[in-house]
C-alpha cells in the first residue's frame, strides 16, 4: 500500500474549492430536541411553510408510493405539462431540478468558466456565490441599498467579460422587491449575451400589481432563466422540486448536463397536486400575510427595527444578534443567525404559525429582559 502525504488531496483538488465555505443550513428541529432535551421545538429558520401539504397533496404522495420501484419521468412528463398551461410558455422553455438549488447550480456549471465575472447582490442567497466559485467566477458583490437591489450599482459593475447576473426577487435574506419598471430599465442596453437569472423562489408572496412579469419578459429576452420553487409557498421543501423558464436554446443547454431522472416521482406527483389545490394554498398565503402584520406590530411594541418585507421572512435588527439567536435556540426556537452573510447586528425569522409566532415574541421578549438586566 502507497502511504500518501497529509496535503496530497488539498493540492490536487480544485483551487476554486478551497476558498468555499459550506453552506450551513438552518437546524433542523430532530437535531435541536436530541441535543436540548426540550420536547417542544420550532424552527422559524429556513423560510420554509410551517403548514403540512393540503390533504390532496398527501393522497398523491400516497398514491405515488406505490410505484417508486421505477425511475420517474425524466423530463417530468405530467408536471411539465400543467406548469406549460398556467404559465402560457412552451414545453421546451421548462426545465425541472431537485429544488431550485439545482437550476441554480446547472446554469452556472453550463454557463460560467474560470475567470468569467458574476455580479450578484450582497446580501444575497449564498448558493449564488458558492456556484459561482466552484467554477472559479470572479464574484463582483455590489451591497443592497437600504435592504433593496442597487441595480444601477449592479449594471455599472457590468465589463465585458460578465457572463452572469443573479437577481433575486425577492431575494433572501433581503426580502425586498423590484419592479418590472426596474427591471427593465436595468436590462435596457446590457449586453444580450449575459444570463441574467431572475430567481423567483419567494414569488407567490408577493401581491404588489408592479411586481415583474418575468414570463412577458422572458418572451423579449431569451438570456433570461427565471427560477421558481414548490419549496416556499408550496411547502415541498422537503420533497425538493423546482423548475427554470427561458428560451428552449437555453434550457437545451441545461438538460445536456442535467442528470436524467434528477426529480424523483412522488416530489413530482405533490407538485402536480399542489397546483390544482388553489384554494388550500390562497389560504396559507393570507394567513402568513396576517402573521407577518402581528409579528411587525409586536417587534414595533419592542422598539426593534425591522425590514419590510414581501416574503414569508422578516429580517429583525437587534445588536449582538447572534446572543438572541442561541437565548431563542436554548428555549426551543430555531432563527437564523445572519452571521454567515456577514451582517452581526440582525438575525433572520421565517413567518410561522399564530403559535410558533407567539412563542417566538414570548421568549422575544424574555431574551430583551434577561439580555440587558443581566447582561448576558
Ligand atoms: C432566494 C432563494 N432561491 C432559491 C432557494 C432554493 O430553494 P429550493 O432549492 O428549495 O427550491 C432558496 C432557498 O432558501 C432561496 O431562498
Amino acid at each position: 500500500m502507497i502511504l500518501t502525504g497529509h496535503n496530497t488531496m488539498k493540492e490536487k483538488i480544485k483551487k476554486s474549492i478551497l476558498k468555499v465555505k459550506p453552506y450551513v443550513p438552518g437546524k433542523p428541529i430532530e437535531e435541536v430536541k436530541r441535543d436540548s432535551g426540550l420536547k417542544r421545538v420550532i424552527k422559524l429558520a429556513s423560510n420554509e411553510n410551517p403548514y403540512p401539504p393540503s390533504p390532496k397533496v398527501i393522497k398523491a404522495i400516497e398514491k405515488a408510493a406505490t410505484t417508486v420501484n421505477r425511475y420517474p419521468y425524466s423530463d417530468c412528463y405530467y408536471l411539465k405539462d400543467a406548469l406549460v398551461k398556467k404559465l402560457g410558455v412552451s414545453s421546451s422553455q421548462l426545465i425541472f431540478g431537485n429544488g431550485s438549488d439545482e437550476i441554480i447550480l446547472l446554469a452556472v456549471r453550463a454557463f460560467v468558466q474560470p475567470g468569467d465575472e458574476v455580479v450578484l447582490a450582497k446580501p444575497s442567497f449564498l448558493m449564488y456565490s458558492i456556484d459561482a466559485q466552484i467554477e472559479g467566477a470572479v464574484i463582483k458583490s455590489i451591497p443592497v441599498k437600504n435592504y433593496q437591489y442597487d441595480l444601477q450599482a449592479m449594471k455599472r459593475a457590468v465589463t465585458p467579460i460578465t457572463k452572469l447576473i443573479f437577481l433575486g426577487n425577492p431575494d433572501n435574506p433581503v426580502g425586498t422587491y423590484f419592479t418590472d419598471q426596474d427591471v427593465r430599465s436595468f436590462l435596457k442596453g446590457l449586453r444580450k449575451d449575459i444570463l441574467i437569472l431572475l430567481d423567483e423562489a419567494y414569488f407567490e408572496y408577493v401581491e404588489q400589481k408592479d411586481y415583474v412579469d418575468s414570463i412577458k419578459l422572458l418572451s423579449e429576452y431569451p438570456n433570461i432563466i427565471v427560477t421558481r420553487t414548490f419549496s416556499k409557498m408550496y411547502g415541498l421543501a422537503g420533497l425538493r422540486v423546482g423548475y427554470g423558464i427561458s428560451s428552449a436554446e437555453v434550457i437545451d443547454f441545461l438538460n445536456r448536463i442535467r442528470d436524467p431522472f434528477n426529480v424523483n416521482s412522488v416530489a413530482q406527483a405533490a407538485a402536480l397536486a399542489c397546483l390544482k389545490d388553489k384554494s388550500y394554498y390562497r389560504q396559507i398565503a393570507t394567513d402568513i400575510r396576517q402573521q407577518r402584520a402581528y409579528i411587525y406590530q409586536e417587534l414595533t411594541k419592542m422598539g426593534l427595527q425591522y425590514v419590510r418585507t414581501y416574503t414569508n421572512f422578516i429580517i429583525v435588527h437587534i445588536a449582538e444578534a447572534d446572543k438572541y439567536v442561541e437565548f431563542l435556540l436554548h428555549r426551543g426556537v430555531i432563527v437564523r443567525s445572519m452571521s454567515a452573510w456577514g451582517l452581526q447586528n440582525c438575525f433572520r425569522l421565517s413567518i410561522g404559525t399564530q403559535a410558533e409566532n407567539r412563542q417566538f415574541i414570548n421568549i422575544l421578549k424574555r431574551a430583551l429582559k434577561d439580555i440587558k438586566e443581566h447582561k448576558l
